[in-house]
């Protein structure tokens, strides 16, 4: 009998609440009192559970949610989630009364995008609105005077449209050399002194700013990868004014072992030769759970030792050199910690040549999520069973 809520393959991704609560409260210890947490929970919350994380990180002092696109704002609406939640991204001008409905604030940027939304709204219809400025990102923002005066009028002029906040992006927030980012920081200073209403929130900070450059704040920071307790580049470690805690683990189990002769071979290709008698393992994980090809030659841990994953990657599968015979079933961590010895988020981005923002976002939701506090299971989420 099928129960659900539960999954049934030996791979599964944990996820650390106490931690989420640990690296928001972190934040929210560091900012001033009147500087609010907008807690970024795009991306299903960089792989993390978009539900789990933005209850924790609301219960744990963010007051708004960031998403990337309507679909993901409406996603937390139909979970129950009745916090304010913008969308950073673009949304289309004709979806703006399914905004407007469930209450969700929409990016603006353009003047023609703002006509076509008005005329799509209903007389009583209610909508927030944030304005974002291209201050040096070169992606989504106004970049000139003129249309942000042109674009707050039209705001200011029309009775259902509420001008709630104004923001930027910073592209360099992670990197030592801070010229760029305090040349947008400038052009961003110099943009909101022209709006003729200060809005209720004036934000520019991601989480690299919020950590490192106090006079950006103004009055709320979007906090992404730091809730995560991921760093925004290894650069900056050094700096961080308070630990982050790492949130995202990876584990899976041995679910084949066999003893191999030397000359015997390894997966795809047969590019993986015995050098001797030897011990291999098969775990179910795979490329199509995000274990991507490029991590051939990581090292995974059991029982706090670490050991190789030998030949190619399959879609489903992997294959480990083990020092020695293990009981099938045995636990295998590929991120997290086990006895003393811990593979970060990082080692795995550095393996993969790509930042540590990708790896969590790449575990597909194939794989099911169990979420942990006091160490106890409190949630479990299996995408495929939905
Ligand atoms: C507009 C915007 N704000 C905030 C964030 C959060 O950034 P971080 O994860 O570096 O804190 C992102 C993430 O990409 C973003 O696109």
């Amino acid at each position: 009998m099928e129960e659900q809520g539960f999954f049934y393959r030996d791979t599964w991704a944990e996820i650390d609440l106490d931690r989420v609560k640990a690296n928001v409260e972190g934040l929210r210890n560091h900012l001033p009192a009147y500087v609010e947490i907008i807690a970024v929970v795009k991306a299903n919350a960089y792989g993390h559970g978009d539900v789990q994380i933005s209850n924790t990180a609301l219960s744990a002092g963010a007051t708004y949610l960031a998403v990337a696109f309507l679909d993901e704002a409406l996603s937390l609406r139909r979970k129950g989630i009745t916090a304010p939640i913008l969308v950073l991204g673009a949304s289309r001008p004709q979806d703006v009364r399914i905004a407007a409905n469930h209450k969700i604030t929409l990016t603006v940027f353009q003047s023609n995008w703002l006509t076509e939304a008005q005329a799509v709204l209903n007389e009583t219809d209610q909508l927030k609105l944030h304005v974002k400025l291209d201050t040096g990102m070169g992606r989504i923002g106004i970049r000139e005077s003129d249309d942000l005066e042109a674009l707050e009028k039209l705001i200011l002029d029309d009775n259902r449209l509420e001008l709630e906040g104004v923001f930027t992006h910073f592209s360099t927030a992670d990197e030592l050399d801070t010229n760029y980012f305090y040349q947008q920081f400038a052009r961003f200073q110099e943009m909101v002194s022209l709006l003729k209403e200060k809005p209720k929130y004036i934000h520019c900070s991601n989480s690299a700013a919020s950590l490192r450059f106090a006079e950006a704040n103004f009055n709320a920071v979007r906090m992404g990868i730091s809730m995560y307790g991921l760093t925004p580049s290894p650069e900056i470690e050094p700096e961080l004014p308070y630990p982050l805690k790492e949130v995202f683990s990876l584990h899976s189990c041995l679910i084949h072992v066999k003893k191999l002769h030397k000359g015997d071979k390894v997966s795809y290709g047969a590019t993986y030769e015995a050098k001797q008698d030897e011990w291999i393992g098969t775990i179910p994980i795979g490329y199509a759970d995000g274990w991507i090809r490029k991590l051939q030659g990581q090292e995974v841990l059991i029982d706090g030792i670490r050991m190789p994953i030998v030949g190619r990657i399959c879609m489903d599968q992997c294959m480990i050199l083990l020092p020695h015979e293990y009981p099938v079933g045995t636990q295998v961590t590929l991120i997290g910690e086990q006895v003393n010895e811990v593979i970060s988020v990082n080692e795995i981005a550095a393996r993969a040549e790509t930042i540590n923002y990708e790896i969590p976002c790449i575990i597909s939701n194939r794989v099911p999520r169990i979420y942990k506090r006091n160490g106890k299971t409190v949630d479990v989420y299996n995408a495929i069973a939905d």
